[in-house]
Protein backbone atom coordinates (compact mmCIF):
# COMPACT_ATOMS: atom_id res chain seq x y z
CA UNK A 1 0.00 0.00 0.00
CA UNK A 2 0.95 3.17 -1.00
CA UNK A 3 2.21 5.14 2.64
CA UNK A 4 1.54 8.56 1.52
CA UNK A 5 -0.72 10.33 -0.89
CA UNK A 6 0.47 10.81 -3.99
CA UNK A 7 1.33 14.72 -4.43
CA UNK A 8 0.88 17.64 -6.91
CA UNK A 9 2.38 20.87 -6.42
CA UNK A 10 0.74 23.32 -8.43
CA UNK A 11 0.88 27.60 -8.02
CA UNK A 12 0.49 30.65 -11.26
CA UNK A 13 3.80 32.16 -11.03
CA UNK A 14 4.84 35.55 -13.31
CA UNK A 15 7.32 35.14 -16.07
CA UNK A 16 10.31 36.18 -13.70
CA UNK A 17 8.86 33.41 -10.89
CA UNK A 18 7.27 35.42 -8.51
CA UNK A 19 3.92 33.65 -6.81
CA UNK A 20 2.79 37.31 -5.18
CA UNK A 21 4.26 40.80 -4.90
CA UNK A 22 6.87 41.89 -2.28
CA UNK A 23 3.53 43.11 0.13
CA UNK A 24 2.52 39.29 -0.62
CA UNK A 25 -0.52 40.18 -2.89
CA UNK A 26 -1.12 37.47 -5.78
CA UNK A 27 -4.89 37.97 -6.23
CA UNK A 28 -4.45 37.64 -9.18
CA UNK A 29 -1.67 36.07 -11.44
CA UNK A 30 -3.56 33.53 -13.36
CA UNK A 31 -6.32 34.74 -15.51
CA UNK A 32 -10.09 33.31 -15.72
CA UNK A 33 -9.41 29.99 -17.33
CA UNK A 34 -6.59 28.61 -15.04
CA UNK A 35 -8.52 30.04 -11.88
CA UNK A 36 -11.22 27.34 -13.24
CA UNK A 37 -8.24 25.12 -13.84
CA UNK A 38 -7.29 25.44 -9.87
CA UNK A 39 -11.18 24.71 -9.10
CA UNK A 40 -10.85 21.56 -11.18
CA UNK A 41 -8.12 20.42 -9.78
CA UNK A 42 -9.68 20.64 -6.01
CA UNK A 43 -12.46 18.61 -7.72
CA UNK A 44 -10.14 15.63 -8.55
CA UNK A 45 -8.29 15.87 -5.45
CA UNK A 46 -8.61 14.42 -2.39
CA UNK A 47 -6.84 16.99 -0.14
CA UNK A 48 -5.52 20.34 -0.30
CA UNK A 49 -2.79 21.81 1.58
CA UNK A 50 -1.35 25.24 2.23
CA UNK A 51 0.61 26.56 4.98
CA UNK A 52 -0.28 29.32 7.33
CA UNK A 53 1.26 32.00 5.69
CA UNK A 54 -1.36 31.93 3.30
CA UNK A 55 -4.20 31.62 5.58
CA UNK A 56 -2.76 34.64 6.88
CA UNK A 57 -2.03 36.35 4.30
CA UNK A 58 -4.95 35.39 1.82
CA UNK A 59 -7.53 34.26 4.08
CA UNK A 60 -8.68 31.68 1.19
CA UNK A 61 -11.64 29.07 1.54
CA UNK A 62 -10.22 26.37 -0.48
CA UNK A 63 -13.18 25.26 -1.80
CA UNK A 64 -14.08 23.80 -5.47
CA UNK A 65 -16.50 26.16 -6.73
CA UNK A 66 -17.40 24.61 -10.42
CA UNK A 67 -21.01 23.21 -10.39
CA UNK A 68 -20.89 19.62 -8.70
CA UNK A 69 -17.99 19.91 -7.48
CA UNK A 70 -16.14 18.16 -4.91
CA UNK A 71 -14.53 20.45 -2.50
CA UNK A 72 -11.19 18.48 -1.18
CA UNK A 73 -10.52 17.90 2.90
CA UNK A 74 -8.63 21.02 3.46
CA UNK A 75 -5.15 20.87 5.12
CA UNK A 76 -3.09 23.34 6.89
CA UNK A 77 0.50 23.73 8.33
CA UNK A 78 0.11 25.54 11.62
CA UNK A 79 2.88 24.80 14.18
CA UNK A 80 1.67 27.52 16.51
CA UNK A 81 -2.33 27.37 16.26
CA UNK A 82 -2.12 31.19 14.60
CA UNK A 83 -5.30 29.78 12.42
CA UNK A 84 -7.74 32.90 13.25
CA UNK A 85 -11.45 31.83 14.62
CA UNK A 86 -12.66 34.44 12.04
CA UNK A 87 -10.62 32.66 9.09
CA UNK A 88 -12.55 31.28 5.77
CA UNK A 89 -11.03 28.23 6.86
CA UNK A 90 -11.99 28.31 10.77
CA UNK A 91 -15.62 29.79 9.81
CA UNK A 92 -16.79 27.15 7.44
CA UNK A 93 -14.98 23.91 9.13
CA UNK A 94 -18.49 22.75 10.07
CA UNK A 95 -19.07 22.30 6.23
CA UNK A 96 -15.94 21.56 4.47
CA UNK A 97 -13.74 19.06 6.51
CA UNK A 98 -9.98 20.60 7.62
CA UNK A 99 -7.40 19.10 9.34
CA UNK A 100 -4.75 21.11 10.92
CA UNK A 101 -1.08 20.22 11.96
CA UNK A 102 0.84 21.43 14.63
CA UNK A 103 3.50 21.09 16.51
CA UNK A 104 3.57 18.64 19.71
CA UNK A 105 2.09 20.57 22.84
CA UNK A 106 -0.25 22.87 21.10
CA UNK A 107 -1.65 25.30 23.60
CA UNK A 108 -4.95 24.16 25.06
CA UNK A 109 -7.32 26.84 24.68
CA UNK A 110 -6.03 27.60 20.86
CA UNK A 111 -6.60 23.92 20.62
CA UNK A 112 -10.02 23.83 22.35
CA UNK A 113 -10.84 26.36 20.47
CA UNK A 114 -10.13 26.01 16.72
CA UNK A 115 -11.34 21.95 17.98
CA UNK A 116 -14.75 24.08 18.47
CA UNK A 117 -15.07 25.41 14.76
CA UNK A 118 -15.21 21.57 13.61
CA UNK A 119 -11.33 21.53 12.72
CA UNK A 120 -9.48 18.11 13.00
CA UNK A 121 -6.05 19.16 15.20
CA UNK A 122 -3.22 16.63 15.10
CA UNK A 123 0.07 17.23 16.51
CA UNK A 124 3.36 16.04 14.26
CA UNK A 125 6.95 16.64 15.02
CA UNK A 126 9.30 19.24 13.68
CA UNK A 127 11.65 18.34 11.29
CA UNK A 128 14.68 20.46 10.33
CA UNK A 129 12.41 23.46 9.07
CA UNK A 130 9.21 23.17 9.66
CA UNK A 131 6.67 20.28 10.27
CA UNK A 132 7.61 17.03 9.23
CA UNK A 133 6.42 16.41 5.91
CA UNK A 134 6.53 12.66 5.68
CA UNK A 135 4.39 12.17 9.11
CA UNK A 136 1.66 14.77 7.66
CA UNK A 137 1.86 12.72 4.32
CA UNK A 138 1.22 9.12 6.53
CA UNK A 139 -1.48 10.93 8.80
CA UNK A 140 -3.21 11.62 5.78
CA UNK A 141 -2.55 8.15 3.74
CA UNK A 142 -4.38 6.87 7.54
CA UNK A 143 -7.04 8.83 6.74
CA UNK A 144 -7.68 7.22 3.35
CA UNK A 145 -6.86 10.41 1.44
CA UNK A 146 -5.04 9.08 -1.89
CA UNK A 147 -4.24 12.09 -3.85
CA UNK A 148 -3.15 15.89 -2.38
CA UNK A 149 -3.09 19.42 -4.34
CA UNK A 150 -0.39 21.63 -2.91
CA UNK A 151 -1.15 24.99 -3.41
CA UNK A 152 1.57 27.21 -1.65
CA UNK A 153 2.61 29.34 -0.47
CA UNK A 154 6.73 29.61 -1.02
CA UNK A 155 7.41 27.96 1.76
CA UNK A 156 5.67 25.00 1.72
CA UNK A 157 6.26 24.65 -2.31
CA UNK A 158 10.34 24.34 -1.25
CA UNK A 159 9.85 22.63 1.30
CA UNK A 160 8.02 19.67 -0.60
CA UNK A 161 10.76 19.95 -3.25
CA UNK A 162 13.20 20.23 -0.73
CA UNK A 163 11.99 16.72 0.30
CA UNK A 164 11.81 15.34 -3.57
CA UNK A 165 7.61 14.43 -2.33
CA UNK A 166 6.39 15.61 -5.59
CA UNK A 167 4.88 13.59 -8.20
CA UNK A 168 3.66 16.19 -10.52
CA UNK A 169 4.56 19.73 -11.29
CA UNK A 170 1.68 21.92 -12.84
CA UNK A 171 3.24 25.48 -12.98
CA UNK A 172 0.77 28.08 -14.73
CA UNK A 173 3.35 30.59 -16.12
CA UNK A 174 1.07 34.23 -16.38
CA UNK A 175 2.16 36.97 -19.22
CA UNK A 176 3.60 39.65 -16.34
CA UNK A 177 6.87 40.47 -14.49
CA UNK A 178 6.26 41.40 -10.71
CA UNK A 179 10.15 42.13 -9.79
CA UNK A 180 11.03 41.81 -5.94
CA UNK A 181 8.35 39.75 -4.32
CA UNK A 182 7.68 36.10 -3.52
CA UNK A 183 9.60 33.53 -5.34
CA UNK A 184 7.59 30.57 -6.41
CA UNK A 185 10.74 28.22 -4.62
CA UNK A 186 13.63 29.16 -2.24
CA UNK A 187 16.63 27.83 -0.68
CA UNK A 188 16.93 24.51 -1.91
CA UNK A 189 20.31 23.88 -1.34
CA UNK A 190 21.36 23.58 -4.93
CA UNK A 191 24.79 24.61 -5.60
CA UNK A 192 25.90 23.11 -8.95
CA UNK A 193 23.53 22.88 -12.06
CA UNK A 194 23.90 19.12 -11.40
CA UNK A 195 21.97 19.10 -8.40
CA UNK A 196 19.29 21.23 -9.94
CA UNK A 197 15.88 19.21 -9.66
CA UNK A 198 14.99 18.17 -13.15
CA UNK A 199 11.63 17.08 -14.26
CA UNK A 200 10.04 15.78 -17.42
CA UNK A 201 7.62 17.75 -19.41
CA UNK A 202 4.48 15.89 -19.75
CA UNK A 203 2.49 18.46 -21.61
CA UNK A 204 2.08 22.34 -22.35
CA UNK A 205 -1.28 24.40 -23.10
CA UNK A 206 -2.15 28.03 -23.37
CA UNK A 207 -5.41 28.72 -21.42
CA UNK A 208 -6.50 32.00 -22.32
CA UNK A 209 -3.26 34.36 -22.16
CA UNK A 210 -1.25 31.75 -19.50
CA UNK A 211 0.97 28.94 -20.05
CA UNK A 212 0.19 25.59 -17.89
CA UNK A 213 3.41 23.24 -17.86
CA UNK A 214 2.95 19.99 -16.44
CA UNK A 215 5.88 18.48 -15.02
CA UNK A 216 6.89 15.09 -13.89
CA UNK A 217 9.92 14.37 -11.76
N1 LIG B 1 0.48 32.36 -6.82
C1 LIG B 1 0.14 31.26 -6.19
O1 LIG B 1 -0.10 30.21 -6.82
C2 LIG B 1 0.09 31.25 -4.69
C3 LIG B 1 -0.52 30.18 -4.04
C4 LIG B 1 -0.55 30.18 -2.64
C5 LIG B 1 0.02 31.24 -1.94
N2 LIG B 1 0.58 32.26 -2.61
C6 LIG B 1 1.23 33.38 -1.88
O2 LIG B 1 2.27 32.85 -1.08
C7 LIG B 1 2.50 33.75 0.02
C8 LIG B 1 2.59 32.94 1.31
O3 LIG B 1 3.73 32.12 1.26
P1 LIG B 1 4.58 31.89 2.58
O4 LIG B 1 5.85 31.21 2.16
O5 LIG B 1 4.68 33.15 3.35
O6 LIG B 1 3.66 30.94 3.47
P2 LIG B 1 3.16 29.42 3.35
O7 LIG B 1 4.11 28.60 2.54
O8 LIG B 1 1.73 29.43 2.99
O9 LIG B 1 3.23 28.97 4.88
C9 LIG B 1 4.51 28.82 5.48
C10 LIG B 1 4.35 28.45 6.93
O10 LIG B 1 3.82 27.12 7.05
C11 LIG B 1 4.29 26.58 8.27
N3 LIG B 1 4.90 25.28 8.06
C12 LIG B 1 4.76 24.23 8.90
N4 LIG B 1 5.46 23.18 8.50
C13 LIG B 1 6.09 23.56 7.35
C14 LIG B 1 7.00 22.89 6.49
N5 LIG B 1 7.40 21.62 6.69
N6 LIG B 1 7.49 23.59 5.44
C15 LIG B 1 7.10 24.85 5.20
N7 LIG B 1 6.25 25.54 6.00
C16 LIG B 1 5.75 24.90 7.07
C17 LIG B 1 5.35 27.53 8.83
O11 LIG B 1 4.74 28.32 9.85
P3 LIG B 1 4.74 27.76 11.36
O12 LIG B 1 6.20 27.57 11.73
O13 LIG B 1 4.04 28.77 12.13
O14 LIG B 1 4.04 26.44 11.29
C18 LIG B 1 5.68 28.40 7.64
O15 LIG B 1 6.12 29.70 8.00
C19 LIG B 1 1.33 34.71 0.03
O16 LIG B 1 1.77 35.96 -0.49
C20 LIG B 1 0.32 34.07 -0.91
O17 LIG B 1 -0.49 35.03 -1.54
C21 LIG B 1 0.63 32.30 -3.96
Amino acid sequence: MNPRPTVLLSYAQSVDGRIATITGDSRWISGDDTLTLAHTLRHQNDAIMVGIGTVLRDDPELSCRLPEGRSPVRVILDSALQTPLTSRIAQTSGAQPTILFCAPDPDPLRLARLQDCGIDVVAVSRGTAGLQLQAVLAELAGRAIGSLFVEGGAAVLTAFLRERLVDRLLVVIAPMIIGRGVESVGELGVRAMAEAIRFTPVSLEQLGNDLVWELRP
